[in-house]
């Protein structure tokens, strides 16, 4: 073929086998999609909706792309740049006004549609839930999530794990305390933004049980990707024993005098394994063994150090200092700036003292 043919128009010929490409492409690029396993467990009602708006964009997608790369593949090889052709210069091209109003409409049509059934969906998923609707607060903070719901009887039931009946319509309220963090739990298939300042909400109704990743989908500092932590979807009898269980101020401990006294008789009233394990809820506290493991706690999280190790030989006051000045002194091959430097605000000094004690009892013991 010389330069002058390849100059030419292209054939119908090749216009059917270019076309023949990119269906036998659509087709296994399609074949392959769907037979993908994308996502985790559907553990909601309207995941099946969600995964099948994926499937639809995807079959939408994969012949756009199939098309894309057959043209542009062609293109180069059929119009390169043979030896001896330096200097040859291209036939003068001034646009194509009906080829570039085609493929303007097109692309706009098939967008204007995706948009459509993705707005048709959220809103449909995202009814106004009716009054009476359990709501969970949900709280971000660097670098862990809190909840808090509210028992029968109307009373705040604080946690650091979230726990939820099946087959019950809930809506979370999401906050933050601190920076931009967002509420995930990809098995139900939905999440938002923790905005501070605001408050931002879904709804969802659980229908599996099991236990499912909550993440942190936003970069919220150095601690980001530990945010990580677990739903619990149970019957709704094993739901009301865990919030009888949890509620009427439980979850903060066996605080009851706080007060900031330090000596023995109040510091032995206070739960420092409760401490350690749940944390405190209700004042932000949020629990050590949600990133640190210690034997003697039955922790097994490994965000910061394993405390049976870095902690033997400290003294109980070193512990304490520890705890409130996470920042001061850092185990080798760990960050500053990822443990919360607010427990002096958040724990009385009763409650330090016990912690520290009781972490200082479990490692040396
Ligand atoms: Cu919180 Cu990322």
């Amino acid at each position: 073929m010389d330069a002058e043919t390849r100059r030419g128009p292209v054939s119908g010929r090749t216009w059917a086998k270019l076309v023949g490409i990119v269906l036998a492409g659509s087709v296994v690029g399609i074949a392959i999609g769907l037979s993908l396993n994308w996502f985790p467990t559907q553990g909601s009602t309207i995941a099946h909706k969600i995964d099948t708006f994926w499937d639809v964009l995807l079959i939408v997608s994969v012949p756009i792309f199939a098309a894309v790369v057959t043209v542009v593949g062609f293109s180069v090889f059929r119009w390169r740049m043979r030896p001896g052709e330096e200097e040859l210069d291209g036939p003068p091209i001034h646009g194509n006004t009906r080829l570039e109003v085609v493929w303007t409409t097109i692309p706009s049509v098939i967008i204007a549609a995706l948009c459509a059934y993705a707005v048709v969906l959220l809103l449909d998923i995202q009814e106004a839930p009716a009054k009476g609707t359990r709501v969970v607060d949900v709280t971000g903070q660097q670098f862990a999530w809190t909840f808090q719901v509210e028992d029968e009887a109307g009373k705040p039931v604080a946690s650091n794990r979230l726990v939820l009946p099946i087959g019950e319509r809930v809506e979370f309220h999401v906050r933050s305390k601190d920076v931009l963090h967002d509420f995930w739990v990809p098995a139900f298939r939905l999440k938002v933004d923790a905005v501070p300042g605001i408050t931002t909400k879904y709804s969802v109704v659980p229908n599996k049980l099991g236990r499912f990743d909550v993440v942190c989908a936003e970069l919220c500092g150095l601690g980001h990707a530990f945010m990580r932590q677990y739903v619990n979807v149970v019957s709704p009898e094993r739901y009301r024993t865990w919030l009888a269980a949890n509620g009427a101020g439980k979850a903060t401990g066996a605080v009851a005098t706080g007060g900031g006294a330090t000596t023995g008789a109040a510091t032995g009233a206070i739960d420092g394994k409760q401490l350690f394990v749940a944390g405190k809820p209700a004042t932000g506290a949020i629990a050590c063994g949600a990133c640190h493991t210690l034997k003697a706690a039955g922790t097994q999280a490994v965000t910061g150090p394993n405390l049976g190790a870095a902690l033997k030989s400290d003294p109980v006051a070193a512990i304490r200092e520890s705890i409130v000045n996470p920042n001061k002194e850092i185990a080798t091959g760990y960050g500053k700036g990822i443990m919360p430097v607010n427990y002096g605000q958040t724990l009385s000094p009763a409650e330090l003292d016990a912690l520290a004690t009781y972490i200082k009892k479990s490692v040396s013991g």
